[in-house]
């Protein structure tokens, strides 16, 4: 099966975007045919900082590798280098019906925080719909917040095939029940947006102070604590096994524990979980000229998937005369 995902350089990277994209993708390269990229031209609708989107497109290539994206096995590059998908982008604009791209949920979630429509924020789904139907993939690990983008494409791609022929392939999302929303410190789901995430390479002091600023009920000390509803336990529980979970809640249940106690835990367990990659981080944070190497080779595979069904697209529409 061909795997396919893409995440933007727009930031930290944060536990949503581990449990919800980057996690499935490592666990899947054993036995599919992987595809991730860094979606530099998705994150210039919301940066304008030249000199920070090199450095941000940089740092996310360099922790998806430092967690676990093998570059011997998947087919991993930075989206702009791989300029048939705006060839694509183009080619699809003309089966995107405007009503479609209206009902979007994030372009009406950030007009509607007051961040200027602009026709990039617009398109953004159609941009998307490129990328994945570039690649032919059969399905898309994603967050649930990327469903609606994936069934844009999904739309996209009929309406192109039914004036064409079957040339795209139709994608599939792939949600993991659990984690198809990580929930962020104040229990909203996390999001760099809001303010509220934990970070998977941040400072200990400064996670650790994140940690203990999640939103807990007021109990006290000695009480038996809920923890189906506690936004501490629901994020340890990302991280434990069945049996470590039941021994968290049997602390809960028991009393004589704070939320305090819990939240030292689960610092701890977020802290251990990501050691190995940190030093892993370390290592290519070390040598960009190897993460350089990576992408360039990357781009190249990447690239010779991306001209054969480009090719395709230039056939069947007459571009190629
Ligand atoms: P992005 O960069 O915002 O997020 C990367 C991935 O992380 C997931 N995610 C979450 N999952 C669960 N809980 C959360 N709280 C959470 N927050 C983020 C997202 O769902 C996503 O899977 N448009 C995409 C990038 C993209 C892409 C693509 C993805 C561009 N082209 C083609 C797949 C295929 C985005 O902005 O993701």
């Amino acid at each position: 099966m061909r795997v396919f995902t893409g995440i933007q350089p727009s930031g930290d990277l944060h536990l949503g975007n581990y449990f919800g994209s980057i996690k499935q993708m490592v666990d899947a390269q054993e036995q599919n045919e992987t595809f991730a990229f860094i979606a530099n031209y998705h994150a210039m609708t919301s940066l304008s900082d030249g000199e920070r989107l090199r450095e941000l497109t940089m740092q996310a290539a360099t922790d998806f590798l430092a967690l676990g994206i093998d570059p011997n096995v998947s087919t991993f590059w930075v989206q702009s280098d791989v300029k048939e998908v705006l060839e694509l982008y183009w080619a699809l604009s003309s089966f995107t019906p405007m009503g479609l791209l209206e009902r979007a949920h994030s372009y009406k979630d950030k007009t509607a925080k007051g961040i200027a429509a602009n026709h990039s924020l617009f398109s953004y789904p159609v941009l998307m719909a490129a990328d994945i139907l570039l690649f032919s993939p059969d399905v898309i690990p994603v967050g649930k917040d990327q469903i609606q983008h994936v069934e844009i494409a999904r739309d996209i791609a009929i309406k192109f095939n039914n004036e064409y022929g079957e040339i795209f392939k139709l994608p599939e999302y792939q949600v993991a029940e659990n984690v198809a929303t990580v929930p962020g410190i104040d229990g909203q789901k996390m999001s760099k947006s809001y303010g509220n995430t934990v970070n998977i390479f941040g400072e200990e002091k400064k996670q650790l102070k994140t940690i203990k600023k999640i939103v807990t009920e007021n109990v006290p000390l000695e009480a038996p604590k809920e923890y189906e509803e506690c936004n501490v336990y629901n994020m340890a529980k990302l991280f434990l096994n069945e049996q470590e979970c039941v021994a968290l809640q049997e602390r809960y249940t028991q009393g004589g524990e704070g939320h305090g106690h819990f939240k030292l835990y689960l610092h701890d367990v977020i802290w251990e979980y990501f050691r190995p990659y940190r030093e892993r981080r370390a290592y290519f944070e070390k040598n960009q000229d190897e993460v350089r190497d990576i992408l360039n080779s990357g781009a190249a595979k990447a690239r010779v998937v991306a001209s054969e069904l480009i090719e395709k697209v230039r056939s069947v529409t007459g571009i190629k005369y």
